[in-house]
């Protein structure tokens, strides 16, 4: 792969989380914590709606020794992700689905996304999005777009309580497995 994306070669393979606005966003360390056991180095990239109080910034830049990105960088600054071997989505908005898919590159978030089917890196994205919003239709088409260009989604997950009144768990690890698939 070429290193036009700068700042050289990770010692292992090189992942991009890219964390979107949703409420279970506050534990996405438990997905940097998997993919470092399998052997994955991670870099996390969030929308600047993610960055306002969803996750712990400075936790989640504990666990990969790298600062998250939100903001594009100033030209002339060095990359500071290395290329991506891979890239998930976890968790991935309606917003953020939708916006990808239509190709609007308003966020370094959605650019990034934009941009990695076209580096030929394989992307996995778990949805966290309410019954409510699934059912519009553009959301819908927006999924069949994006498998069309060979992104892999976990199962729906709506975020909402179960009968039990807690949240289900997100399984986080859905989103390596779904990157091991061949
Ligand atoms: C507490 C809270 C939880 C939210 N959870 C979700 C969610 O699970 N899924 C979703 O699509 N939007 C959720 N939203 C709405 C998004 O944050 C909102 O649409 C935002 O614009 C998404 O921005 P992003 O896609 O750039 O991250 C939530 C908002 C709040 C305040």
């Amino acid at each position: 792969m070429s290193d036009r994306h700068g700042s050289g070669r990770a010692a292992r393979p090189f992942l991009y989380v890219v964390v979107c606005a949703a409420g279970v966003a506050e534990d996405v360390g438990e997905l940097i914590d998997a993919a470092r056991e399998r052997g994955w180095e991670a870099g996390v990239t969030a929308t600047p709606v993610a960055m306002g109080g969803f996750f712990d910034v400075a936790d989640v830049e504990a666990r990969t020794g790298r600062p998250v990105r939100s903001a594009w960088r100033t030209p002339g600054d060095p990359r500071p992700f290395p290329a991506p071997d891979a890239v998930v989505v976890a968790p991935a908005t309606f917003n953020t689905v939708n916006k990808w898919a239509a190709g609007l590159a308003d966020t370094l978030a959605v650019a990034t996304l934009c941009e990695a089917t076209g580096l030929g890196v394989p992307v996995a994205v778990l949805p966290c999005v309410a019954d409510a919003l699934a059912a519009h239709p553009a959301y819908g088409e927006s999924l069949d777009r994006l498998r069309g260009m060979g992104v892999r989604f976990g199962d729906p997950y709506t975020g909402e309580a179960g009968e039990g009144g807690g949240r289900p768990g997100f399984g986080w690890e859905r989103a390596l497995d779904l990157l091991e698939r061949p």
